[in-house]
């Protein structure tokens, strides 16, 4: 009901600023008005910013940055069919699994998406800073038919052009895409991508997809250990980006170029990221085996490694950790 609730006040809004009253929600949805402003409330509680004005009615004023189910409009075949909001979680990636293990299947692209996390997880073992209300922090879990799971490492860069083309759409920012899954700007880490994945070497079981963009944080809500790596579009572009607009982009992307994969196989996504990674062509400095190399970035190898010509001249391929552009 509250998911109906927030979907009415979102149209509402679409037209101007416009009332609806609690009598007209009430027939709308065939419950009691005193039904109706329990939903007000809670939804208020959730971050939605609701005005009411006797004679009037309600009126959802921050409806552009609402991540509520009902107000993210999902227009797409397999991504956010089913949509989860939690104000708060641990990790959406943990809630995805904890949901995965309690339920023994869930949809197929389902999306979980937290207002806050409390223990959001970034790559090789770091925490991700989550700031209530500011971020964008959402998980996608995917069972995809048939593929290897030396095949699944594929769905981070399949996932970073997703946010990659979703972030340059909605802020037309100089958005880079830097190996393996970091979206920079202005040479600061602004989103990243945490993929786990399951299953026999000849199935992937399942993969959940974790993405955080660091969208509306000011330089204040920056641990002092992240305020020379990270950033925010608000910091960079100084203007507040409407979270629910970015959010329908990344799963419209993300779902054309999963459509793409599960049907045409990796390479055109390939391609596309290719045009667009920011690191080749670079030279880079990388941990390998306990030991620091500095190579050239030459290409991106089919299952997503990034190629490195070494200075002794050597080629090798990087398929995880992080790199330096030098
Ligand atoms: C990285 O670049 O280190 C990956 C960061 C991934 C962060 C997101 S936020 C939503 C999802 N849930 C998590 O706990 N992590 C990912």
């Amino acid at each position: 009901m509250q998911e109906q609730i927030v979907a009415l006040l979102t149209e509402a809004s679409k037209e101007g600023p416009r009332y609806i009253s609690g009598g007209d929600i009430a027939k709308e949805l065939g419950v009691t008005r005193a039904a109706i402003w329990k939903y007000i409330e809670s939804i208020r509680k959730e971050g939605g910013i609701i005005e009411a004005v006797p004679r009037h009615g309600y009126r959802l004023v921050n409806s552009e940055d609402l991540l509520l189910a009902g107000a993210v409009e999902v227009k797409t075949e397999t991504i956010g069919r089913e949509y989860v909001y939690l104000p708060e979680a641990d990790s959406t990636n943990s809630e995805a699994k904890r949901r995965l293990r309690q339920q023994g299947s869930l949809a197929d692209g389902l999306v979980v998406v937290a207002g806050c996390q409390t223990a959001g997880k970034g790559r090789m073992g770091r925490a991700w800073h989550s700031v209530p209300g500011k971020g964008i922090y959402l998980s996608v879990v995917l069972f995809p038919e048939d593929l290897p799971m030396s095949k699944a490492s594929l769905l981070t860069p399949l996932t970073a052009l997703a946010v990659y083309e979703a972030l340059v759409k909605v802020t037309g920012l100089p958005i880079e895409l830097k190996w393996p899954n970091d979206l920079m700007l202005n040479g600061r880490k602004l989103g990243g991508i945490l993929l786990e994945a399951s299953g026999e070497p000849d199935r992937l079981r399942y993969a959940v997809i974790g993405i955080g963009i660091n969208v509306n944080l000011t330089e204040q809500d920056m641990p002092d250990t992240l305020s020379d790596i990270a950033t925010s579009l608000y910091i960079e572009g100084g203007k507040l980006v409407p979270r629910r607009y970015l959010l329908q982009e990344v799963l419209r992307f993300l779902d054309t170029h999963y459509r793409g994969f599960v049907t045409l196989g990796s390479e055109p996504m390939l391609a596309e990221y290719r045009g667009l990674c920011s690191t080749l062509g670079k030279k880079i400095r990388f941990a390998w085996h306990d030991e620091t190399y500095s190579g050239l970035a030459t290409g991106i190898h089919s299952d997503g490694g990034l190629v490195v010509e070494i200075d002794s001249g050597k080629s090798l391929i990087l398929r995880s950790g992080d790199v330096h552009c030098l």
